[in-house]
């Protein structure tokens, strides 16, 4: 290979810079040129095929910092039509006019379904990526458990009937995905300080966070000490909900919960199901918060709070609030920093032996602590050909505590040990109250990188 190409696609994660400078640096050694392409797929779209040089001569552009969160190369949820056999042929000529061998693709289950059309022109790999760490297997039959049923509208009329009633962490096929590990650090963070107001005002704060059908953000926030996690995996059971919410507020005068956006009852999602105004049709949850809060405070009524004197009303008890895009953004911490490089590294390898329509991952076994992998992207898809999201699997969970269970703590510890570096806690203390930053503007990379974009005639 002496010229290959990388995108980032979906939603970013903090981990994007990182993960092409891991790639951007094996590349130097391997002698490969790397052209970032812009905007993902939207920007292969593009008649003109906007891309940047990455490392001319061998060398890694000063743009590219592996602490700076977002994509200097930019993002959309845009995906090539695998019907659009016109559009798939006219992006394979552009890419070989641009003598262009292969392809890395920093994304999630989305960017897999939009790269597998392209490994028909020309190979592809995906570097995986994503905040929601559903990119992977529980074990590496579990697509073949999926069957079809019409009245499962939560997964789109599959159901998952799992056969297992425990997982090794061992066998977990990409046992994390870059992006994670940032933003349960946000997300701890943040529930530690929702607490100490909740806390103090006698209230009880329903806090909702990303990860659309899966739970791994909300289970991981239990490093943040919430009494109350909810994932969406696992179906609310209200009266042992509203009966836990009676117990904690009355021993402790407030009650933190944490909530999964896409958690369900037995009616289905307790939050709104959108499509969302990005071309790949995402759907978008909403509400879960608000919804469960009503719930909340219908059924601990008005005169609960007034009894002790705590609130005139349940109303003003009980608050939400969404954690949101901080879940996504900013510097990433070590861990992330360190594995998103590993795995850009490994798919140039991977894409350098010429092996089509992989994935890199990354597994972990007590003998050998984190190693990267790789695997054919066909290992993912159930025998319909669809990428279930990764599901929190039920042996990760207490159902009893509404918390992590011993396998969940375990499941954890490798990832968080040594998650964050002391040039994090450093970056912070130098940074965020330097003088400078009163003095001068933000320096967007998009305005440095603007100045590098270079496009076909
Ligand atoms: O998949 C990543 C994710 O952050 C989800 O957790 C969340 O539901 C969604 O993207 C939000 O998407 P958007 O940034 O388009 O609002």
């Amino acid at each position: 290979m002496k010229r290959i190409a990388i995108l980032t696609a979906g939603g970013d994660t903090p981990a994007l810079n990182a993960t092409i400078f891991g790639a951007v640096q094996k590349a130097n050694d391997l002698g490969i040129e790397v052209y970032g392409l812009i905007k993902g797929f939207g920007g292969m779209i593009s008649p003109q095929l906007p891309h940047v040089r990455l490392n001319p001569l061998f060398s890694t552009i000063p743009e590219l910092d592996p602490c700076q969160g977002g994509t200097i190369i930019g993002a959309s949820r845009t995906y090539i039509d695998s019907n659009d056999k016109k559009q798939l042929q006219s992006v394979a000529a552009r890419m070989e006019r641009l003598k262009i061998d292969g392809l890395i693709c920093i994304g999630g289950d989305g960017t897999i379904n939009g790269m597998q059309p392209l490994s028909e022109y020309f190979p592809c790999v995906l570097a995986p990526k994503t905040i929601d760490n559903d990119l992977g297997l529980n074990y590496i039959d579990e697509p073949n458990e999926w069957v079809k049923d019409e009245n499962d509208s939560i997964h789109d009329g599959y159901r998952h009937a799992s056969t297992r009633d425990a997982v090794s962490l061992g066998e977990i096929v990409n046992y994390v995905t870059p992006g994670y590990a940032t933003a349960v650090f946000v997300v701890a963070q943040s529930i530690e300080r929702i607490r100490t107001t909740a806390e103090s005002h006698r209230r009880i704060a329903i806090v909702e966070v990303m990860g659309r059908d899966s739970g791994y953000i909300a289970l991981g926030a239990a490093y943040g000490q919430p009494d109350i996690i909810l994932i969406p995996e696992v179906e609310l059971d209200y009266p042992k909900v509203i009966r836990r919410v009676r117990e904690l507020y009355d021993m402790q005068k407030h009650v933190v919960i944490v909530v999964g956006e896409g958690v369900q009852d037995a009616e289905g999602q307790l939050g709104a199901k959108s499509k969302s105004v990005d071309p790949a049709g995402n759907i978008l949850f909403s509400g879960a918060a608000e919804r469960l809060a009503e719930i909340l405070i219908k059924e601990l009524g008005d005169d609960y709070f007034r009894k002790n004197q705590r609130h005139d009303e349940a109303k003003s008890a009980v608050f939400t609030r969404k954690v949101g895009h901080t879940q996504r953004g900013g510097r990433p911490i070590l861990f992330d920093r360190f594995y998103g490089a590993q795995l850009g590294g490994e798919a140039v390898e991977i894409l350098n032996r010429k092996q089509n329509n992989h994935l890199a991952t990354l597994n972990w076994t007590e003998e050998f602590g984190f190693t990267t992998g790789q695997l054919s992207a066909n290992k993912l898809r159930d025998q319909w050909g669809t990428i279930h999201a990764r599901e929190v699997h039920s042996s990760l969970y207490s159902k009893q505590r509404f918390q992590p269970s011993e396998l969940g703590r375990q499941y954890f510890a490798p990832i968080f040990k040594n998650a964050i570096g002391h040039e994090d806690m450093e970056a912070i203390k130098s940074h965020l109250f330097s003088p400078d930053n009163l003095l001068t503007r933000y320096q967007s990379f998009n305005v440095e990188m603007q100045k590098r974009i270079q496009y076909l005639d």
